[in-house]
């Protein structure tokens, strides 16, 4: 590794040299089967030929303009996103952390429109929204704030899956404007929703004249098996961000708005050089059709049961096994003890996953794996899982 990257992530020792499909192939050849989509980023797998040819036509024609002038593929994207998730207006950003600050800043707009001077946003335990400073504050992990404070002021924290939590920062006069969460807690280790939840917050949200604002960052696009994870509920937000596999890899976020929360933003409150330029558009636009021609949302929330019942089935009863548990091809196996060395063990047998939360496999596999190889990624990871908990060291 060059001695000139900052030492800002513990790499695994390993790198990809090309991809196709749900597989991998690195620089010496070797083979991995893909379980993790670059963390939810390429749910269309690697080298989908529709996002390939549609990048290199576009880098043809024209990459980047700037938002001085009329971009139509990001007028195109706009009206495509709002026939999916009904969401009236989007800003767009160019990672997840920048669609979360455009999120909060349409807060604090939103609480000034109302006369609130210190507008505050309810956020969890256990959340993560990013690594800029808004969005660290967000964020429910103190080791991921560390040693960046003074953090930024206006954020009020609760359990998540706790809405009489949040009703009981309501009767304090604490100058609340919007409630911010992730459908599912992803980097908190796939924490999925009790019945009620989400759609509890957006009562208390229409009770109080708070903003409901979604962190899908990592959940959207069908990740779920649905469009969105709010759309398991019926809990429409006022305010939805996206980013990662809205472009299977090409960097672009999202900050989607509905009703009053969209007419906010006026021309000169937000911008972004590289926001929306043709070529991101272009990729999300061949990430929309593919999802749509090939029924991947759908096939994700099938493809996701049959692999949460496997699992189930194969880690029935295991010891250490605490609980199995997911979303449409979104899955967590979390375990009793600390289980990172999980990932080596896996990367040496030619797979990819990943541990969050210290304790949990988070998997997250390309909405394009087929049953096949859906069913290696159980059989693989179950006997992982029970060679661990015999042997953990
Ligand atoms: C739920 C959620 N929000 C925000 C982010 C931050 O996105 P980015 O890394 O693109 O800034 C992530 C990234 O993991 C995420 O999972």
């Amino acid at each position: 590794m060059s001695d000139h990257l900052m030492a800002t992530y513990n790499r695994l020792p390993v790198t990809f040299e090309r991809g196709q499909g749900v597989w991998l192939w690195d620089t010496e050849h070797r083979q991995y089967l893909d379980a993790l989509s670059g963390i939810a980023v390429c749910g269309l797998g690697h080298a989908h030929p529709a996002v390939s040819a549609a990048l290199c036509d576009q880098a043809g024609k024209l990459l980047h303009t700037s938002n001085l002038y009329g971009i139509a593929l990001q007028q195109q994207l706009a009206d495509r996103l709002y026939a999916v998730s009904g969401m009236d207006r989007v800003f767009f950003a160019n990672s997840g952390a920048e669609a979360n600050e455009a999120a909060i800043k349409i807060a604090r707009l939103y609480g000034h429109s109302r006369g609130v001077h210190t507008p505050a946003v309810v956020v969890m335990e256990k959340s993560f929204h990013g690594r800029t400073l808004a969005t660290l504050t967000a964020t429910g992990n103190r080791r991921i704030q560390a040693g960046y404070e003074p953090l930024v002021s206006g954020f009020l924290r609760v359990p998540y899956n706790d809405v009489a939590a949040i009703r009981a920062l309501a009767s304090g006069k604490n100058d609340i404007v919007a409630v911010l969460v992730e459908p599912v807690q992803g980097e908190g280790g796939v924490r999925l929703p009790d019945a009620g939840y989400l759609t509890g917050i957006r009562a208390l949200c229409d009770e109080f004249g708070w903003l409901m604002m979604l962190d899908e960052i990592q959940t959207g696009m069908g990740r779920t098996g649905a469009w969105f994870a709010w759309q398991h509920s019926g809990a429409q937000p006022d305010v939805c961000t996206l980013a990662k596999s809205l472009g299977n890899g090409v960097p672009i976020g999202a900050c989607l708005a509905s009703g009053k929360a969209a007419e906010l933003m006026q021309p000169g409150s937000h911008g972004s050089t590289f926001g929306g330029n043709p070529l991101a558009c272009r990729a999300a636009l061949a990430v929309l059709d593919t999802l749509e021609q090939e029924q991947l949302v759908a096939r994700a929330a099938q493809a996701g049961q049959a692999m949460l019942e496997q699992f189930r089935d194969r880690l029935h009863g295991v010891a250490g096994v605490l609980d199995v548990r997911g979303l449409g091809l979104m899955l967590g196996i979390e375990l009793d003890r600390p289980c990172t060395a999980l990932v080596g063990r896996a990367l040496d047998q030619g797979l990819l996953i990943n541990v969050t939360a210290e304790r949990v496999i988070r998997l997250l596999p390309p909405l394009i794996l087929n049953d096949k190889q859906a069913s290696m990624i159980v059989d693989q990871v179950s006997t992982l899982v029970r060679e661990f908990l015999v042997a953990p060291a």
